[in-house]
């Protein structure tokens, strides 16, 4: 299966890098890079090292899953959310405007990999297996793997999940390690983590397993349902460039840098996450 998609992902990238082979200045970062010289001799080469190149010009196009909170979702028609946030700031830095696009969460590193979006940024877990197909930036949050199941149910801890019926989110870490530790026959995959949670609520699944904040605005939405004191698993969030466009994954880490320096940061994650 991944070979699979390693070889359609090696063809449409030769396309997709034919196509933005034209070099995008980097406006703040890097004024000089507009000469670039070396761009028409081969169409094929991946952007030179000084300045990064994206998806379309004097824009920061992030692939996201808005159905996260706090990390992203609807206020209206509007994405918001730390992650959101996160990239305007971001953007602002590299001297783009951010653009938002919305899909499954399934979809984002494929979005990633064949030049769709520049990055992926939602509330997406660095793993090994990731690693292989995209680059991740320096990590910004910590996220935790835990179990929400109805509060009277006989449930307390990740060892008593093991011949229930689990939820997740299709695609996520709580899917994987779920669906490894227990088997597929007992994960129950949804596209929205929401879905998972409304399956928990109508007694479709005994448990749901998903990350702690998104976890926490759920339990508060929904009555009679709470968050096992036992976690899972703890991992680490990090925005998912293009292994081709390292130059903007530097430019990323420098932008993230200097927003974790000057308290940036700190101050969006505390504005929707208070500090227990
Ligand atoms: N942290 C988990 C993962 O990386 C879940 C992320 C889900 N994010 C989303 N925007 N729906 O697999």
């Amino acid at each position: 299966m991944k070979k699979i998609i390693a070889m359609i992902l090696a063809g449409t990238m030769a396309l997709s890098m034919m196509a933005c082979a034209a070099p995008a200045a980097a406006p703040a970062a890097e004024p000089a890079a507009e000469a670039a010289p070396a761009a028409e001799e081969t169409a094929e080469e991946a952007p030179e090292a000084s300045g990064f190149t994206t998806v379309a010009d004097g824009v920061l196009t992030m692939g996201t899953n808005a159905y996260f909170p706090p990390y992203e979702y609807y206020e209206g028609e509007e994405i918001v959310g730390i992650d959101a946030e996160i990239a305007a700031a971001v953007a602002e830095k590299l001297g783009l405007t951010l653009k938002i696009e919305d899909m499954e969460f399934d979809s984002i590193i494929i979005a990633v990999q064949t030049g769709k979006v520049d990055m992926g940024l939602a509330g997406m877990t660095v793993t090994e297996e990731r690693k292989e197909n995209v680059n991740f930036s320096d990590t910004y949050a910590t996220g935790v793997q835990v179990v929400i199941v109805k509060e009277d149910s006989d449930i307390a801890s990740v060892d008593d999940l093991a011949d229930k019926m689990i939820g997740v989110q299709l695609g996520t870490t709580g899917d994987i390690y779920c669906t490894g530790d227990f088997g597929e026959d007992h994960v129950d995959k949804y596209n929205k983590g929401n879905d998972a949670v409304m399956a928990l609520v109508s007694g479709k699944v005994d448990a749901v397993v998903i990350d702690n904040e998104p976890a926490k605005s759920y339990v508060a939405a929904n009555e009679g349902l709470k968050i096992l004191e036992t976690e899972y698993v703890t991992e680490e969030y990090a925005a998912a460039i293009n292994k081709d466009n390292t130059a903007l994954l530097d430019a990323i880490n420098g932008a993230l840098a200097e927003l974790k320096a000057d308290g940036t940061l700190d101050a969006i994650i505390g504005k929707y996450i208070s500090a227990e």
